[in-house]
């Protein structure tokens, strides 16, 4: 028999195995203590190490799950992206600029809008709302030169508030998807004797590439069609009214996987624009829409998980497109804007999620001896597992582990026959899971490619349930929707080899609630290496690029609700490097119960009256009655996830 010993294990070794370097961005790397850490601000080697973040905020008072926001992150990927166009810009000589736009329905949280403002504000970036309820909360944050587009289904309340706006002197933009939308806009301006600034979504012919394609393409929901756009420039120009249509607009669906379909898009939307121009029409801004990707790693043939472009080269396949054309048509060149709001925010924050417990599907040995007047399926085992020990060859292996299957089948009929005892049972499942994890092993460390069906089973059979407090359905609400992979990984004891293969499942009893693709190296795995955890110990791990969408999108599942949350700001003369602006507390059992109508007033009432009942019925004393009771009160103010405390 031959032992092999593991090679040997550093934090290159970890970085590496989960991906860290791809979508980590450079803003998360592991530190000589084997901690995840982040370095938040551009260009600055101020690094903060997660652990203490989590420590510190435990210290004052939050609990896990939590957000981490790291809003220094927002304004370095804002300033990153406004400056990949400006140099874009300089190096084609495009003699106009560029601004971003950001469509708050990725994040329409409070403090994240206004940190992107904040960051954008020396790039004139602007804002985009595609709903009622987004406009009313974007229009008293932007100041008179913030430029604000709003996309998405218009009604006359909406049109009306956009002109009112228009009349403050905002920069907002109705842009019509719907010709109907042109037609009430136009009347509600001539009401009030106004001229409307307005832009317009084109149905292009190219179409988007990734999950969201069919937002773009002659299909799509939203979008004039051509024949839809001349006769709305033709009632423009006959009321003497061509300047009001200031902007045109595509979007090809969010992370668009390949540039060259967007290449394509600008093209198309630039000749439309270029036409425009040349017969009268003074359009100044052309917006190329959302769909900048982000790299959330893994396989890189998964559209939905990477992108084969970035940050650089969106910038220029827009700039040098659309400098081509407007050049060989000699019309000049219009203001770009992209609406990416992904891009911006998906970095900044992470979930910080403790392991509640861990289940292991597989007996662990016995190590007994043969149980006396055992049938004779219990010595096939035994010989199965006995050879599995003393092989490295592959084929024989399999044959233990086909063995070894049969075998257990066998006992399972036996033992619903009557003709097993429960000793005899527990043995031959002993003796089948160690055969399994010696095969697995010796089959892993032989790197077949492609491995055999046998090894993938029993990947599947032995990996183990890692229980942690959380819910899939509210903060990665992508991964159970649409298989969003996002990356994960433990937070510390990265300087130790992970010997456990292991899935990430949450607090819900539902099957869909676990995490099961994981980011592995180059390639996506329904599996991740964990550290052993022992019930009671600390283990953190962390869903990283959680920033866009997921907030927004969680529902309320099972009633867990919103987690604490902290944001926190990098500064190298503080301890640890970093300090925490705010915290802010989750929902609570209470208010979360309210929203689905059970009101705490009435809950105390009920359970007080079902104590006193039961005091009045001699079942409790009246001070264990009123013990029960107090403790119930005093839960519904408390956080609705679990806490990691055990009794010792
Ligand atoms: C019109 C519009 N603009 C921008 C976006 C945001 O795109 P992204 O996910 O690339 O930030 C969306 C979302 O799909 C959208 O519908």
């Amino acid at each position: 028999m031959t032992t092999q010993q593991p090679p040997a294990w550093s934090l290159d070794d970890a970085q590496t195995m989960y991906a860290m370097d791809v979508w980590g961005d450079g803003f998360f790397s592991i530190n000589d203590k084997g901690n995840v850490c982040v370095k938040p601000i551009e260009g600055m080697d101020i690094s903060v190490d997660i652990n203490d973040v989590i420590a510190e905020a435990l210290a004052e008072g939050s609990t896990l799950p939590l957000i981490l926001r790291f809003q220094d992150i927002i304004s370095s990927r804002v300033k990153r992206l406004n400056r990949k166009f400006r140099e874009a810009i300089e190096g084609a000589g495009y003699e106009g600029v560029y601004r971003s736009i950001f469509p708050i329905k990725v994040n329409q949280l409070q403090e994240v809008v206004a940190e992107v403002i904040e960051a954008g504000r020396e790039f004139d970036i602007g804002v985009e709302c595609g709903s009622k309820a987004e406009l009313m909360a974007a229009l008293p944050m932007i100041g008179s030169d913030t430029l604000m587009l709003c996309n998405g289904v218009k009604d006359h309340v909406m049109l009306t508030m956009m002109l009112n706006a228009q009349q403050l002197g905002q920069q907002v933009i109705p842009i019509i998807e719907k010709y109907s939308e042109f037609e009430q806009l136009m009347i509600l301006a001539d009401q009030r004797e106004l001229k409307p600034r307005l832009g317009v979504r084109v149905k292009l012919n190219t179409r988007g590439a990734g999950r969201w394609y069919e937002s773009g393409g002659a299909r799509s929901k939203f979008g004039l069609t051509v024949p839809e756009l001349v006769r709305l420039v033709k009632i423009l120009e006959k009321r003497g009214q061509g300047d009001c249509l200031e902007l045109l607009h595509f979007h090809l669906g969010s992370q668009i996987s390949d540039i060259q379909v967007l290449r394509s898009a600008v093209k198309e939307i630039t000749q439309i624009y270029a036409d425009l121009v040349l017969r009268g029409v003074s359009v100044k801004f052309l917006d190329v829409g959302g769909g900048l990707g982000v790299n959330y790693g893994g396989d890189y043939d998964n559209p939905e998980s990477s992108i084969n472009y970035g940050l650089r080269e969106y910038a220029n396949v827009v700039v040098y497109a659309v400098k081509e054309i407007c050049d060989e048509r000699g019309v000049p060149v219009p203001t770009l804007l992209s609406e990416s709001g992904r891009a911006l925010t998906a970095h900044h924050s992470m979930l910080v999620v403790p392991v509640l417990g861990v289940h292991r599907p597989d007996s662990p040995p016995m190590h007994d001896e043969t149980p006396p007047d055992s049938p004779s399926v219990v010595s096939r085992m035994e010989t199965a597992y006995e050879e599995a020990r003393s092989t490295d060859v592959t084929g024989i292996l399999l044959e233990c582990y086909h063995d070894a299957r049969e075998a257990r089948e066998e006992a399972d009929q036996l033992m619903r026959l009557g003709y097993m005892t429960l000793d005899q049972l527990a043995h031959t499942d002993s003796l089948y899971w160690s055969t399994c994890r010696e095969v697995l092993q010796k089959l892993a460390a032989a790197q077949l490619t492609p491995p055999p069906t046998e090894q993938l089973e029993l990947e599947e059979q032995l990996t183990d349930l890692y229980l942690c407090d959380f819910s899939v359905f509210h903060s990665i609400i992508d991964h159970w929707a649409i298989q969003q992979v996002f990356p994960v990984m433990p937070l510390h004891r990265l300087q130790e080899r992970p010997d456990r293969r292991a899935q990430v499942v949450d607090l819900t009893c539902d099957s869909d609630g676990k995490i099961d693709q994981y980011v592995h190296g180059h390639s996506n795995t329904s599996w991740l290496p964990l550290h052993s955890h022992k019930h009671g110990d600390a283990y953190h791990i962390g869903i990283f690029l959680v920033g866009a969408y997921q907030e927004i999108l969680g529902d309320a599942h099972n009633l867990l609700g919103r987690v604490d949350e902290v944001h926190v700001y990098a500064k190298e003369d503080e301890t640890g490097n970093f300090w925490i602006e705010e915290t802010l507390k989750g929902i609570c059992i209470k208010d979360m119960l309210s929203q689905v109508q059970y009101f705490p007033n009435d809950l105390d009432r009920r359970m007080s009256e079902l104590i006193r009942k039961q005091i009045n019925a001699g079942v409790v004393k009246a001070a264990e009655g009123t013990r029960i009771l107090n403790n119930y009160t005093k839960r519904l103010d408390e956080s609705t996830y679990c806490t990691t405390e055990v009794v010792r």
